[in-house]
């Protein structure tokens, strides 16, 4: 769902989303909405409580286009059958029948295309437009039409990169259906400057900032509209990579935010020791956050507002899946809590990640910073497995460094989503010259990965590997080993806490 969002999004067509339950007949009437995209979702048409749709959805006189999920519900709707265990996985070859049909430009007559489906449809609805088939012979698209305008739908999924035309297919849809490609979220920094400039007439901000790109962009924002009744605030917990806090600090000066530094590692160190269960480790560090901001508020009662970096995936989520199940309680210094008292400002939330890069770019950020690779709020706590001692942090700290450095030098960096070293408990025998050494292990884990949410391991190149773990094991002090983390998200998580 958010990857179709941001594929039109990514293409210049705006797209918002909106669950299927929350839908008002007056908002999708408005003449801005250009068309309405049904998106994959539970695995039956045929289930009792499935997402349906009102009928009048379909009466609005725009263009609508189904996948996956949403092409079954409009082919169950428009009298088409659905039937039960036909599903089909992964890369699979359609048949276009109609390439001269809008939707189809620029496709050939036979084109890859990711399917993830358990039904399918068998049979068309009555009046509609076969427009290709699957290899084996299931319905892959079709095209109805009420009053004249054209209902879509299609069976695999053209938002994942595994179906190469797919970007290509929903700008066909949103042109179609005579949307235009306006969306520049850099043109935005203006309107966001003076939109915050209105809403926040007195008083002062608060804003945590950590070093990465949202934080930063936020900030920046921030400055721009109210100068200086923004705090921006820098936690040292002590979990910052090596040199992270002096970079952090002279980027954000450079654009003319002057952040206060609070050293609290002793704190956060107290708050971890000894513990080494993840949860009760992130809940800790949590908890410290919470109290360190508490005392700058009591200090500064100026301050009636705080400043978050959300983006729009967490604000949909945060709307939506009650009871999913929460694999790591994630914070970051942004989720602070409401018994802070202080009115949330958020100026990113209708961005997505990407959108928010460019904006750091058209703020006259550094690329570095636009494009650096997420870091979990509790820092390399959470990449230390099992008690968070100095040693062990040390460790990471250093081999990070090492990881990060010799994928920027093999031009790698910017490719993958995420590059760092963890260490635990366990031990391997090495020699050292003709000395014994019992030292640590180092696990080097590097993903590539859309949103976070799933994620695969990236095939470095052998010698990469090798220069990573020559560098490590001869720089790193007390380390004899290095791993390669080969597993996927899932079944495993990015982070090892
Ligand atoms: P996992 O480890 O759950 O991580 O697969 C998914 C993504 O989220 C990042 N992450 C965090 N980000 N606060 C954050 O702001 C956190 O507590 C946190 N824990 C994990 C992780 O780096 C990965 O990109």
């Amino acid at each position: 769902m958010h990857l179709i969002a941001r594929r039109l999004r990514e293409q210049g067509f705006y797209a918002e989303i909106v669950p299927h339950s929350a839908i008002r007949k007056e908002e999708l009437e408005d003449p801005r909405v250009k068309a309405i995209v049904l998106s994959g979702g539970p695995p039956s048409v045929h289930v009792p409580g499935a997402p349906r749709i009102p009928d009048w959805v379909l009466d609005l006189g725009k263009p609508v286009l189904g996948i996956c999920y949403g092409f079954q519900l409009l082919a169950a709707m428009l009298g088409g059958r659905v039937e039960t265990g036909c599903g089909e996985y992964g890369r699979t070859i359609v048949r276009v029948l109609d390439p001269g049909d809008p939707l189809f430009r620029g496709w050939g007559s036979e084109e890859q295309a990711w399917m993830s489906h358990g039904d399918c449809v068998r049979e068309p609805p009555p009046g509609s437009r076969l427009l290709a088939v699957s290899e084996n012979g299931y319905v892959a698209a079709f095209r109805a039409e009420r009053q004249g305008v054209p209902i879509y739908g299609v069976q695999f999924h053209p938002e994942v990169s595994h179906t190469p035309k797919g970007r290509l297919l929903l700008a066909n849809f949103a042109r179609l259906a005579g949307a235009e490609a306006w969306w520049r979220p850099e043109n935005l920094v203006d309107s966001i400057v003076r939109e915050l400039r209105e809403r926040i007439r007195e008083g002062r901000v608060l804003v945590a900032v950590s070093g990465g790109v949202d934080s930063t962009v936020t900030a920046v924002l921030l400055r721009r509209a109210i100068g200086d009744r923004l705090l921006a605030v820098l936690v040292d917990h002590g979990f910052f990579r090596e040199g992270e806090v002096e970079e952090t600090l002279r980027m954000l000066r450079k654009a003319g935010v002057e952040p206060l530094l609070v050293d609290a590692r002793r704190e956060f160190m107290e708050a971890v020791r000894g513990v080494r269960d993840p949860e009760e480790k992130r809940r800790r560090i949590g908890e410290t956050f919470a109290r360190v901001f508490k005392r700058i508020v009591e200090e500064n009662p100026d301050i009636r507002y705080l400043a978050q970096g959300t983006l729009y995936p967490d604000v949909i989520e945060s709307g939506a899946a009650p009871g999913a199940d929460r694999i790591k309680s994630h914070h970051n210094v942004g989720g602070l809590p409401s018994w802070l008292g202080l009115e949330v400002v958020e100026p990113l939330r209708e961005f997505y990640k990407d959108e928010v890069r460019r904006l750091a770019l058209a703020l006259g950020l550094p690329r570095e910073l636009a494009y650096r690779h997420p870091f979990p709020g509790p820092g390399l706590a959470v990449r230390v497995i099992g008690e968070v001692t100095e040693e062990k942090l040390e460790i990471a700290r250093r081999a990070s460094r090492i990881v990060e450095e010799e994928l920027k030098k093999a031009g790698l960096y910017e490719k993958v989503w995420q590059a760092f070293a963890v260490v635990g408990d366990d031990r391997w025998v090495g020699v050292k010259g003709d000395r014994r050494e019992e030292g640590h292990i180092v696990i080097v884990r590097v993903v590539e990965s859309e949103d976070g949410m799933t994620a695969d391991w990236t095939r470095l190149p052998y010698d990469v590997l090798d220069s990573i773990s020559r560098r490590i094991t001869s720089e790193v002090p007390g380390v004899t080993m290095v791993a390669y983390a080969v597993t996927t998200k899932p079944p495993a998580t990015i982070e090892p806490q």
